[in-house]
């Protein structure tokens, strides 16, 4: 009997002992700059692998090796990556583009703001170059747009998230030192005037404790300041002072100084965006770049990959009990765990969808966390932001690179939302 079953089994040719296998795996679909993945590539053809990420290098999906299907090297030379055909082709609309707009250092591009007023995207570089103070702008008055440094009145230093509200901008500055451009500044939330360039300090401490790195940032519609507080600015040595606080994530309200804890889950809570209706809040978790804090090594700058951290997204439901007056976080769950390296930058769209910066390009995600389509760069995006009369310009910035896309999606107006 068994003798037999091995000789019925041997007459099976070897190509059909793998079922099941997605063909083709990548397919173009739509304009010519983008491509479809089918059935999120569910089942690839043996053998394939994807080499893990490492300190500063990450490695993307079109990276991995799968030689017997050769439609997988589409990925490679397409801007757009389309996982939902029927939403993400919506969403490109008929004639989406992506331009690589600026050239820029290596160094991390942050906290992008648009001002509707001016026509003009503020946005910030942080240290390589050791102290580096100003900002960038991007002036979308001209075509094509032109890009220069920007001081304010005072200097604010490291901003590594922004906002727009009433008027003004509001900064999470991250940054903290004894002398920065001759003064001491610590990590806080800042805002400017971009009509006048002056900024005024809103909070740069927690009952005297330094804040440890003052990162991403949103402004609900009562004007308070949600943000989170990682410790990257002790590994990127952006502060002479190690963490006083737990890595964890507050909310502020600029009318009275309170500050109030909303979240100490998450290893390192990085980006913080609020659903258009105000339902729900998102914040990523990007331990999977972490560092190392210890009396042993006092003034070790480093951070370190861990391929199997956390890389994820957490949805939150907000209550806001209008009786007790207590706001909190509840029904915190995981929502996108990041198909590469870490989400960064994290926006909501006017229709809800959910957008990050994930290692070389951005996500999109409905708000049930589905991949719906990726944005590919050649560089590390950290953070974007939508320009633009109707705001379906969408630029996106990082480490070597300033992009713009054009595409349907619209950011939230946050000029008039909280007004
Ligand atoms: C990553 O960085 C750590 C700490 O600096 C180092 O020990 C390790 O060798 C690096 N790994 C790679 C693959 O470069
Ligand atoms: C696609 O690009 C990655 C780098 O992002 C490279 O490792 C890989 O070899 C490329 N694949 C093809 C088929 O060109
Ligand atoms: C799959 O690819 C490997 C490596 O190129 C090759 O040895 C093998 O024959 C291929 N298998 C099939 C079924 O094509
Ligand atoms: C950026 O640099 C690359 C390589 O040097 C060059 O090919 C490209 O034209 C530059 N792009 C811009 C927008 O300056
Ligand atoms: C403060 O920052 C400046 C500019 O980066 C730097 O030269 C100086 O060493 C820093 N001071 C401390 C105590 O880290
Ligand atoms: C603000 O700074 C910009 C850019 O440096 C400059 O063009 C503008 O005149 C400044 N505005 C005021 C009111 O100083
Ligand atoms: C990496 O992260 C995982 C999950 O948090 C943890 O279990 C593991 O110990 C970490 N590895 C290292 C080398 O830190
Ligand atoms: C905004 O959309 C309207 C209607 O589609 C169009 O006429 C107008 O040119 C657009 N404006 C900008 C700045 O894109």
């Amino acid at each position: 009997m068994l003798i037999s079953l091995i000789t019925v089994l041997s007459f099976i040719p070897l190509a059909l002992a793998q079922v099941g296998v997605v063909n083709p795996l990548v397919q173009h679909c739509g304009p010519s700059n983008v491509v479809c993945v089918n059935r999120y590539a569910a089942v690839m053809p043996y053998h394939f692998f994807r080499p893990d990420s490492f300190n500063g290098t990450s490695i993307p999906f079109s990276a991995t090796s799968v030689p017997n299907d050769t439609s997988f090297s589409l990925l490679n030379n397409s801007n757009f990556i389309v996982y939902d055909r029927e939403r993400g082709l919506a969403i490109l609309g008929a004639n989406p583009t992506y331009e690589k707009v600026f050239n820029v250092s290596e160094a991390v591009h942050e906290a992008p703001v648009y001002v509707p007023g001016l026509n003009k995207l503020f946005l910030s570089q942080l240290a390589p170059p050791a102290g580096f103070l100003p900002q960038l702008v991007v002036d979308l008055n001209k075509e094509p747009p032109e890009l220069s440094e920007f001081l304010s009145d005072p200097p604010v230093y490291a901003p590594n998230g922004g906002t727009f509200h009433k008027g003004l901008i509001y900064w999470g500055a991250s940054g903290g030192n004894n002398s920065i451009g001759g003064t001491e500044q610590r990590a806080g939330i800042r805002t400017l005037d971009p009509h006048t360039n002056k900024t005024t300090t809103l909070l740069n401490n927690y009952f005297g404790w330094y804040f440890n790195t003052v990162d991403d940032l949103f402004v609900d519609s009562r004007g308070d300041v949600w943000f989170t507080d990682p410790d990257y600015s002790w590994f990127n040595a952006l502060t002479d002072t190690a963490p006083q606080l737990r890595s964890q994530s507050y909310r502020f309200r600029p009318s009275t100084g309170q500050v109030w804890v909303i979240d100490d889950t998450l290893g390192q809570p990085n980006g913080i965006a609020i659903s258009p209706e105000g339902r729900n809040i998102y914040i990523s978790d990007t331990s999977s770049v972490d560092g190392v804090i210890s009396s042993a090594y006092p003034h070790l700058h480093a951070s370190h990959w861990n391929q199997t951290s956390a890389h994820t997204i957490y949805k939150y439901d907000l209550l806001d009990d209008a009786v007790s007056g207590e706001v909190a976080l509840i029904n915190k769950r995981p929502f996108y765990y990041s198909q590469e390296w870490v989400p960064d930058g994290l926006k909501v769209a006017q229709n809800g969808y959910v957008v990050t910066g994930a290692g070389k390009g951005v996500d999109v995600l409905d708000c049930s966390g589905s991949l719906v389509l990726r944005i590919q760069t050649d560089y590390v995006v950290q953070n974007f932001a939508w320009a633009g009369g109707n705001l379906t310009e969408f630029w996106l910035m990082g480490q070597g690179g300033i992009s713009r896309v054009k595409w349907e999606l619209k950011g939230q107006d946050l000029s008039k939302s909280y007004t």
